[in-house]
């Protein structure tokens, strides 16, 4: 009792930390950052634009599709990362392969510069820190950063010295892939602007789907800009109170595969729910095809509810209002 008392009252604690920041770092006047704070839904919008510097940028562009900074010299971030346009009208395939040794889907990178943590297990804090480690990671990019850095140098020494004024160094890549990802800002879902105050944005039946999201308990893992990505849940809550059904997959230890304490057995980042209409199939894994499935899993095994058909389809409905817009990104 009191072990689900003190889960509660972190996930709280953790919730209202992120819905305070994020409200606090949102573009706009003091007023509508009051307003947004003070409108207590569990998710918040992602900022309508951000400033960043266009050099750099297209420098960070230019990278993300750049052969050279892979081992093999025909692998490019972009070669299992792809950009395609998105919005409610677009329909994804085949963006969310499962591959590499761990077996992992490969995440829809729009709006990842909102996450808290970074890869399914949560293993980086920072994008920084995920992409010094991607182009080492023999499932990636499978260099050494000092090869990658000559292999670039003929066509970026000279445009980072510009910048920067000394010669091009690994920060300065990273800096520039970072810059890229930040401008995968995907804004403007139809459920952003229902909560930047437009009624009509949503109909009837997706107000009550966002309001059995609440209701039935998925907000207090999903929540905050990026519905998600803040923070760690255990994977299958319910199935493994009672014990393990079976023998566990290597590739489903989740952050226990960081930490290597027995107590991050099976703990996964709670992942965004940010354009998931589009990202099947879904889990660490891809282990289930459809969303319905997906939501059926979830609050069976995370929440111990058994929803029927016609609350599933209020779920998948609202789910579908978060499908931001971007125009995509060409090689
Ligand atoms: C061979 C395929 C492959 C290549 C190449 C690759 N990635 Fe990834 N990327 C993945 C997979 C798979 C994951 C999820 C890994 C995990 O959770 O263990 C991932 C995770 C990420 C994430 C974190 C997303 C999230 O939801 O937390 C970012 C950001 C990212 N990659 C950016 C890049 C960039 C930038 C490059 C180029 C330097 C790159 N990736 C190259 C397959 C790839
Ligand atoms: C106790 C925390 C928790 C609760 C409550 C919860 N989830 Fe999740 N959710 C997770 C975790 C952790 C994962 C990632 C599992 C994995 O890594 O495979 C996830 C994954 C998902 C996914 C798959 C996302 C993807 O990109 O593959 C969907 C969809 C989802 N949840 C929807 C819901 C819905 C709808 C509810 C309410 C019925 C809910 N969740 C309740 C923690 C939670």
């Amino acid at each position: 009792m009191f072990g689900w008392l003190t889960r509660a009252a972190a996930l709280g604690l953790a919730t209202l930390w992120v819905l305070t920041a994020q409200a606090a770092d949102e573009p706009g006047s003091p007023l509508e950052r009051a307003a947004l704070l003070l409108n207590s839904e569990p998710i918040r919008p992602v900022p309508l634009r951000r400033d960043l510097d266009p050099e750099l940028l297209e420098l960070g562009r230019q990278l993300f599709f750049d052969a050279r900074l892979s081992g093999d010299g025909e692998t490019h971030c972009g070669s299992c990362h792809q950009l395609p346009p998105i919005g409610e009208d677009q329909r994804l395939t085949d963006v969310s392969a499962v591959m590499g040794k761990y077996q992992r889907s490969v995440p829809l990178l729009y709006n990842v510069s909102e996450y808290y943590w970074f890869n399914w297990d949560g293993r980086f804090s920072s994008l920084e820190q995920l992409l010094n480690a991607a182009i080492t990671d023999p499932d990636k990019m499978n260099t050494e950063w000092s090869q990658a850095l000559t292999r670039l140098a003929p066509d970026y020494d000279a445009r980072f010295r510009q910048l920067n004024e000394r010669p091009m160094a690994k920060t300065d890549v990273v800096q520039a892939l970072v810059t890229f990802l930040h401008s995968l800002n995907a804004p403007n879902a139809r459920f952003d602007r229902y909560l930047r105050g437009d009624q009509n944005a949503l109909t009837e039946r997706e107000r009550r789907g966002y309001r059995l999201f609440k209701d039935v308990g998925c907000a207090t893992c999903h929540n905050g800009r990026s519905v998600g990505a803040n923070f760690f849940e255990q994977f299958y809550v319910y199935r493994h109170e009672g014990g393990q059904e079976g023998e566990p997959r290597l590739q489903d230890l989740g952050r226990y595969y960081v930490t290597g304490e027995g107590e991050d057995n099976n703990l996964f980042r709670v992942p965004s729910l940010r354009n998931v209409a589009l990202t099947a199939p879904y889990f660490h894994d891809g282990s289930s095809d459809t969303l319905d499935h997906a939501i059926e899993e979830m609050a069976e095994h995370q929440l111990g509810v058994e929803l029927d058909r016609n609350e599933i389809d209020l779920l998948v409905d609202f789910l579908a209002t978060l499908t931001g817009t971007h125009p995509g990104v060409e090689p």
